[in-house]
């Protein structure tokens, strides 16, 4: 027994040797000794101690340094090396789809009632994904103008891709595997997985078609979400940059994306993956997103899929935009009709409307009862051949490989229950076995007929593709990951929802739509779900927006987005963008009204963000402050910002000029918490705007000093004070606030909103931790 376990200790220390021993080394590039001609040479004699080592990536910028595979040894050497800022262990990540182990998400035409008509474009989204498939439609150039002037990028030759892949929709693709490699081994998976930029997966097509896919009639997946795809900014350039392969992202890999994107000129960097809970210099991806945002360049993060969880948003960065997901107005529902003459309601996108045998005969049904993320499946003494399979599969469950495995035990048809979610939020899934999705309520009543019954039958049919003109949209997904943001209380997290519920969108030829090796199905649309998919949304907004206004930088485009989203639910019209807007966005997981720690500042409306009258405008002055706030060493500062300054002048984190206010309560008890703003005004001519707070009355007073800004031209700037105090006391549970403050034009059109939130940050961050 005690050999046994030496044995398995052994075993796992030396498999976490060699699964961690890649560093990513960042250096100052001042501190090069002159013996060097060059920064590489310098990074060669550092890590050329020993012979194992060799080195895998040089960064030039907007990060110096590399990374290489070193030894423990070395590692503690090199730490203490003049020069030498920071070594951080690489790392894995994932996508933040919603397919991998739990729930596969499909099927929407992409929502993008707000198309700019704009001749042409010249915005750059810059993809960090898993490649593309770049012979499908969505990417043709039909009509593009010539490639933007400012594009300084590639096209680079790999495995079945070379540089007549790129076009002037697809401007550039790069990969980046050497991370990866180093990681996991080179083991033949680069032929299977195309070493190139060509995406092997579906997901990083998906998500580029999302964001700029060119229009593309009849498209569709099997049938469902028939019409017209495009992406939201169909004139808008794309450039790949595939960091993601079978087991994940590495993080040397995606600093290395980020250090091509920046120099070969995109304007919107895309990322449907994250990190989070480290501090900014602890974390890469705050610190490149960071650089991506000193050269201008707007980065849209997906928020995570952690959701309906509180404090789980990832990627908590104010420099981001980060993004969370709702439904859409589309539908695919589908009906069983038990022999008792119940009739149950769910979802598909897997059921053919045509297959006369499942909609004509009562089958027998099976229940093989729940799954969950620890249970086998194993159907061998079940008898589920020719009979409609009841099961339960909740939480984190691959419910697409038990469709396959029932498929596979010659079933006719699946009926899964995902558990206790509103039926609007259930994501549709590209099952290989005809199946409906149903919702926790749905499958008691199915429950309760099968123990009643001794031969319990059902026949099942799908009524396609339904737009929901007269149900609006948009919920927020129980998936999508919430807020408060536990590393910086003082910036709310998400920023925004974008449609990431049942998203149409291009797909690879080289993989079937679930994604699983036994699928033979091809299908050049898919239907997906995550927010992945709500990321781009964004990115491609904020392309139409940088295309109408070019000198716009990240944090104008951020703010255009944040103030001027909506948090009410509204029809979506193809022609008149929105023909309705009623009640309050509500919350998917708890059918309440959805706050700020849900939706961030609301739901995205691109065209009202072309011209959102005030904006809330940062420099990097502005987040040295921030980061002087948080207590950073002059070493952190630099590491974040890549630029030596000093703290003369820290704040508060929530007086950085964010287009959202969040205070922690605490601070209110000792007194009024003055919160400062500065506004610019975008528009022409001379403008008056009046202040409106709406929220709660009681255990708050809040006050906006002054009511009113007069704004006598263009580009001036005004600033106005938030006063919060406590009001008759504090009472436990009751100091959770959540409204927002309007500013209104006289006589125009404009309202520019920003979110506040006042809560206690121990009673919420301490309780979620026991
Ligand atoms: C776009 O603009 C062009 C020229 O201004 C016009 O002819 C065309 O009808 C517009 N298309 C749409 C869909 O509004
Ligand atoms: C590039 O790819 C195309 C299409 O796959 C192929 O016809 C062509 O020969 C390739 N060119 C080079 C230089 O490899
Ligand atoms: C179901 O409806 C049919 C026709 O309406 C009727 O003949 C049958 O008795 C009903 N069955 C049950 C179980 O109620
Ligand atoms: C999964 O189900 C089994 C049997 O029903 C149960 O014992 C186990 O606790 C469940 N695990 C989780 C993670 O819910
Ligand atoms: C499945 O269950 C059967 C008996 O019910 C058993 O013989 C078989 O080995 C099991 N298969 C797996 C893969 O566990
Ligand atoms: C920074 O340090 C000051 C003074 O010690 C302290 O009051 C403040 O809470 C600290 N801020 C953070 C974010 O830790």
């Amino acid at each position: 027994m005690f050999h046994l376990l030496s044995v398995l200790i052994f075993f796992l220390l030396v498999n976490t040797c060699n699964s961690s021993n890649t560093f990513i080394a960042l250096l100052d590039p001042l501190l090069k000794p002159s013996p060097f001609l060059s920064h590489e040479l310098w990074y060669s004699s550092i890590v050329s101690s020993s012979s194992s080592s060799s080195i895998i990536h040089v960064y030039n910028a907007p990060i110096h340094g590399f990374s290489a595979t070193l030894t423990p040894d070395q590692v503690k050497s090199i730490r203490k090396l003049p020069g030498i800022l920071s070594l951080f262990p690489d790392r894995v990540l994932h996508l933040h789809t919603t397919r991998s182990p739990s729930f596969l998400g499909l099927e929407l035409e992409t929502p993008n009632p707000f198309i700019l008509n704009t001749s042409q474009s010249n915005s750059i989204i810059g993809v960090i994904d898993t490649g593309i498939w770049p012979e499908h439609p969505s990417f043709s150039d039909h009509n593009l103008g010539p490639i933007p002037a400012h594009w300084k990028g590639q096209c680079e030759n790999g495995f079945r891709f070379n540089h007549t892949n790129c076009n002037r929709k697809i401007i550039g693709a790069r990969f980046f595997s050497g991370g990866y490699e180093a990681w996991f081994g080179k083991s033949g998976a680069p032929i299977i997985e195309f070493r190139s930029p060509r995406d092997s997966d579906g997901h990083g097509t998906h998500v580029a078609s999302i964001a700029a896919g060119s229009p593309v009639t009849g498209s569709g997946f099997f049938g469902f979400a028939v019409g017209l795809a495009r992406g939201v900014a169909p004139r808008a350039r794309i450039a790949v940059y595939k960091v993601c392969w079978a087991s994940g992202c590495l993080l040397s890999d995606i600093c290395k994306a980020f250090e091509s994107a920046i120099s070969d000129g995109v304007d919107i960097i895309s990322l449907s993956l994250g990190s989070s809970r480290l501090p900014f210099y602890l974390d890469l991806l705050s610190i490149v997103s960071y650089r991506a945002f000193s050269h201008g360049i707007f980065v849209a993060v997906s928020a995570g899929n952690e959701g309906p969880e509180l404090a789980s948003v990832a990627n908590e960065p104010p420099w981001v935009t980060t993004v969370g997901a709702g439904t859409i107005d589309r539908d695919f529902p589908a009906t069983i009709h038990l022999k008792n003459n119940v009739s149950i309601h769910g979802k598909s996108i897997t059921l053919m409307q045509d297959d006369k045998l499942i909609r004509k005969y009562y089958y027998p049904v099976h229940s093989i009862g729940k799954f969950n993320s620890s249970s086998k499946f194993n159907f061998s003494g079940q008898l589920v051949e020719g009979k409609i399979v009841f099961c339960q599969a909740e939480g984190h469950v691959a419910r697409l490989s038990l469709g396959a495995m029932l498929k596979r035990a010659r079933a006719i048809a699946m009926i899964v229950s995902h558990g206790n979610v509103d039926p609007n939020g259930i994501v549709s899934e590209p099952h290989v076995i005809p199946t409906i999705s149903i919702g926790g309520l749905e499958a008691k009543k199915i429950e309760k007929y099968i123990l009643s019954n001794k031969n319990p039958r059902a026949k099942v049919c799908s009524q396609g593709t339904i737009s929901m003109h007269a149900k609006p949209a948009p919920i927020v997904a129980s998936f999508s990951s919430r807020g408060p943001n536990s590393l910086v209380p003082g910036i709310l997290k998400p920023d925004i929802i974008a449609p990431g519920v049942n998203i149409l969108g291009a797909w690879t030829d080289a993989m079937g739509p679930s994604g699983l090796a036994l699928d033979y199905r091809r299908s050049s649309f898919n239907i997906m779900s995550g927010t992945s998919m709500a990321c781009p949304h964004v990115s491609g907004a904020a392309a139409l927006i940088k295309s109408n206004h070019p000198d716009w930088g990240p944090n104008l485009i951020k703010s255009a987005l944040m103030t001027t989203s909506t948090n009410r639910k509204h029809y979506y019209d193809r022609h008149k963008q929105i023909s309705g807007s009623l009640m309050h966005i509500s919350d998917e997981s708890t059918g309440n009204a959805a706050t700020p720690f849900d939706i961030g500042a609301g739901h995205m409306l691109p065209i009202k963000a072309m011209d959102p009258g005030l904006i809330f405008d940062l420099g990097d002055q502005d987040y040295v402050s921030f980061l002087c706030g948080l207590n950073y060493t002059k070493e952190q500062l630099q590491i974040v910002t890549g630029k030596k300054s000093h703290c003369s002048n820290e704040q508060d984190t929530w007086q950085l000029n964010y287009p959202a206010i969040a205070v922690e309560a605490e601070r209110v008890r000792h007194g009024p918490v003055v919160i400062t703003r500065k506004v610019k005004n975008v528009n022409k001519g001379s403008r008056i705007y009046k202040a409106k707070l709406v929220g709660p009355k009681g255990y708050y007073k809040i006050d906006v000093k002054p009511k009113r800004l007069k704004f006598s031209g263009v580009s001036e700037r005004l600033s106005f004070r938030v006063v919060v105090e406590k009001e008759n006391g504090m009472q436990k549970g009751k100091n959770l606030w959540f409204g927002a403050l309007i500013w209104r034009e006289k006589g125009g059109k404009h309202n520019v909103k920003c979110p506040i939130v006042i809560f206690c940050g121990k009673e919420y961050l301490n309780g979620l931790k026991n």
